[in-house]
């Protein structure tokens, strides 16, 4: 079964601790954290002290999103923060394979999230250090954006790679994925998905996270 990973970028910011309990209540996996620097992505988010607090309210695993330059300059303070993951941008850190294990050494996991126009063949000769690979299906900086229709293809030939080289990663997508084509886009091979909008846009976000977990 697929796992979910709602975004809180589309959550009321004045009723955070409501919805995270909501999303809680909906079985959540993980729930996404996406910080952005206003310079990596046209947009600003939060940082750490947000998710410090955030960690005080709920035991789901944060898997916490980088769109920031030069992420290795604040991998310490989100791991103090409580992330449980974290994933850096490819396009954004000169040296990827020692930002991926610096990230480690702080016994957490690994991801690097690839953006719409970036080749896999930019993370090939890191693959086999990583925990997740994060598929981006729209162009990160905003919530609500359309999925980005080529991004399948790029999921389906990581999921080869990823099985022929039996590799120990997860693979996951980001952005632009709703009730109408998530079925699709699982179907490509994925083991988790990012869904932001699609869940904050329901009445009842409990039972919108219930159901995409389910399927139904
Ligand atoms: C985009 C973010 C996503 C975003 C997803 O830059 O990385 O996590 O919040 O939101 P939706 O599901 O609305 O596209
Ligand atoms: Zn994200």
């Amino acid at each position: 079964m697929v796992k979910i990973a709602p975004s809180i970028l589309s959550a009321n910011f004045a009723n955070l601790k409501e919805q995270i309990e909501m999303l809680e209540r909906g079985g959540a996996d993980y729930i996404h954290l996406d910080v952005m620097d206003g310079i990596f992505v046209p947009n600003i988010t939060f940082g750490p002290p947000l998710i410090k607090d955030l960690r005080g309210i709920t035991d789901i695993p944060f898997d916490v999103h980088l769109m920031i330059d030069k992420p290795e300059r604040y991998i310490e303070d989100f791991v103090k923060a409580g992330a449980d993951l974290i994933t850096v941008h490819a396009e954004a850190t000169t040296h990827l394979h020692r930002t991926i294990e610096y990230i480690k050494s702080y016994g957490i996991k690994a991801g690097v999230a690839l953006n719409p126009a970036t080749p896999l063949e930019a993370i090939e000769y890191v693959l086999e250090y990583l925990d997740l690979v994060l598929i981006m299906t729209v162009n990160p900086g905003f919530g609500g954006q359309k999925f980005i229709e080529s991004t399948r293809r790029k999921v389906r030939k990581l999921r080869e790679i990823v099985d022929e080289r039996n590799l120990n990663l997860l693979i996951e997508a980001d952005g632009g994925i709703k009730l109408d084509n998530y079925k699709e886009i699982v179907d490509c091979g994925l083991d988790i998905i990012v869904v932001g909008s699609g869940i904050f846009e329901a009445e009842d976000i409990a039972e919108r996270t219930r159901i995409f977990k389910s399927g139904i």
